[in-house]
C-alpha cells in the first residue's frame, strides 16, 4: 500500500497514453497544436504493461487512461485489453473528446473496460468549432449513444466552464441528464498551461456555476456514478443522469488526493501542478528491474505536495500543456 507524507492513500493512476490530440481546446493548447512527440519518446504498450504491473503490485487499484486524446494512439484497443488483464486492478476508466468513440465504443468494451468519461464543453454546432477548433459535436454525440449504447456505465460528461464562453449553456447540460442517462460533471476552470487563456474573467466560481443549475436534490451514497475522483454530485429533479462539479480553486480538494500520473513520455508527476517528478522511461531502457521501479514509484508518492497552489488570480501556473497531463 503507498501512503503519502501527508497521510493520504494513494491507490489511483492517472495514464496518459498520448500527448497528441484532434482537438485543440482554447484552455489547453495554442491554436498550431504543439509538436507531438515522436514514438520512440513515448512509453510503448511493453513498457506501459509492465509500469501498470508494478503499480498494482504496491497498491493501485484503480487507473483512468487519458491523453492527448487516448483514442488517437494506435493500437490503443489491445493496450486497454492489456491493462485491463493486470491482477490487482478493479477499475479502469477512460477519459475522452469522444471524437473516435462512436467507432471505438464495442470494441472498447469488449476490451474490459466499463466506463468512459467524455469532454464535451458545448452543445450547440456552431460553438464547438469556437472551443475546440475543429468540428465535430455531432461526432462527439454520436460517440455518447454509443458508449451508453455499448452499455458502458456510468457514462460521465465533463464540462470546462468558462466565463462568457459556454457559461450560458449550463441549463442545457443540466437538461440533457433528463433526456439520457449522463452524469454530467461541471469543472471549474483552472490556471493551467501555457495557453495564455486563462484569467479571472473568464473563472466562473463554483457558486455561480451551481446557481445557474437550477434546484438540484443530493443524491444518496448509494445513487452516486461509480468515480473515484474529487467530483460532488447532485440529482436534478426528472434527471436519469446527476450533475456533479469539480472545482480545484473555490474548493480545495487536495485533503482526498489519491493519485498519481504518468505523462506519455514516461514521466511520473505526484501532483498536476507541481513540477516535481521522476523520468521511469530512462531507468526502465536502461533495464531497471521491477523492485527498482517499485522504489521510484514510491520515491514519487514521497514528493505528493500537501496541497496545489492555484488561485483565481493565476498563481500556480505550470509551465506545460494539459495535453500531456491528461487532465
Ligand atoms: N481547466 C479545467 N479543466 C481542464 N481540462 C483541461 N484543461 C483544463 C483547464 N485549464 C479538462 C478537460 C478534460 C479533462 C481531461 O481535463 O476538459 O475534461
Ligand atoms: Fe484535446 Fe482534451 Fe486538450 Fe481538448 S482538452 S485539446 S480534447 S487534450
Amino acid at each position: 500500500m503507498l501512503t503519502d507524507p501527508f497521510g493520504r492513500r494513494i491507490d489511483y493512476l492517472r495514464l496518459s497514453v498520448t500527448d497528441r490530440c484532434n482537438l485543440r481546446c482554447v484552455y489547453c493548447l495554442p491554436a498550431q497544436g504543439v509538436a507531438g512527440s515522436a514514438s520512440e519518446e513515448l512509453l510503448s504498450d511493453k513498457e506501459i504493461v509492465r509500469l501498470v504491473g508494478v503499480a498494482a503490485s504496491l497498491g493501485i487499484n484503480k487507473l483512468r487512461v487519458t491523453g492527448g486524446e487516448p483514442l488517437a494512439r494506435p493500437g490503443i484497443v489491445n493496450l486497454l485489453g492489456a491493462i485491463a488483464a493486470t491482477p490487482g486492478l478493479t477499475d479502469i476508466s477512460l477519459s475522452t473528446n469522444g471524437v473516435l468513440l462512436s467507432k471505438l465504443a464495442e470494441d472498447l468494451r469488449r476490451a474490459g473496460l466499463t466506463r468512459v468519461n467524455v469532454s464535451l464543453d458545448t452543445l450547440r454546432a456552431e460553438r464547438f468549432p469556437a472551443i475546440a477548433r475543429r468540428r465535430g459535436l455531432e461526432v462527439v454525440m454520436r460517440g455518447i449513444r454509443a458508449a451508453l449504447d455499448a452499455g458502458f456505465s456510468p457514462v460521465k460528461i465533463n464540462v470546462v466552464v468558462m466565463n462568457g464562453i459556454n457559461s450560458d449553456e449550463i441549463p442545457d447540460f443540466v437538461s440533457l441528464t433528463h433526456r439520457l442517462p449522463v452524469h454530467v460533471r461541471f469543472i471549474e476552470l483552472m490556471p493551467i498551461g501555457e495557453t495564455g487563456f486563462f484569467n479571472a474573467r473568464r473563472w466562473l466560481p463554483l457558486r455561480e456555476i451551481q446557481a445557474r443549475c437550477g434546484p438540484l436534490e443530493p443524491l444518496s451514497p448509494a445513487e452516486q456514478p461509480l468515480g473515484f475522483g474529487p467530483a460532488v454530485y447532485f440529482k436534478s429533479p426528472a434527471g436519469l443522469g446527476s450533475v456533479g462539479f469539480i472545482s480545484a480553486l473555490s474548493c480545495n480538494f487536495c485533503g482526498r488526493c489519491n493519485r498519481l500520473r504518468l505523462t506519455a513520455k514516461g514521466r511520473l508527476l505526484p501532483c498536476l501542478a507541481s513540477e516535481a517528478g521522476l523520468n521511469l522511461r530512462e531507468s526502465l531502457r536502461a533495464g531497471a528491474g521491477d523492485a527498482e521501479i517499485a522504489a521510484l514509484l514510491r520515491q514519487v508518492v514521497a514528493m505528493k505536495p500537501e496541497r496545489h497552489q492555484m488561485a483565481p488570480e493565476g498563481g500556480g501556473v505550470r509551465e506545460s500543456f494539459m495535453c500531456s497531463l491528461g487532465g
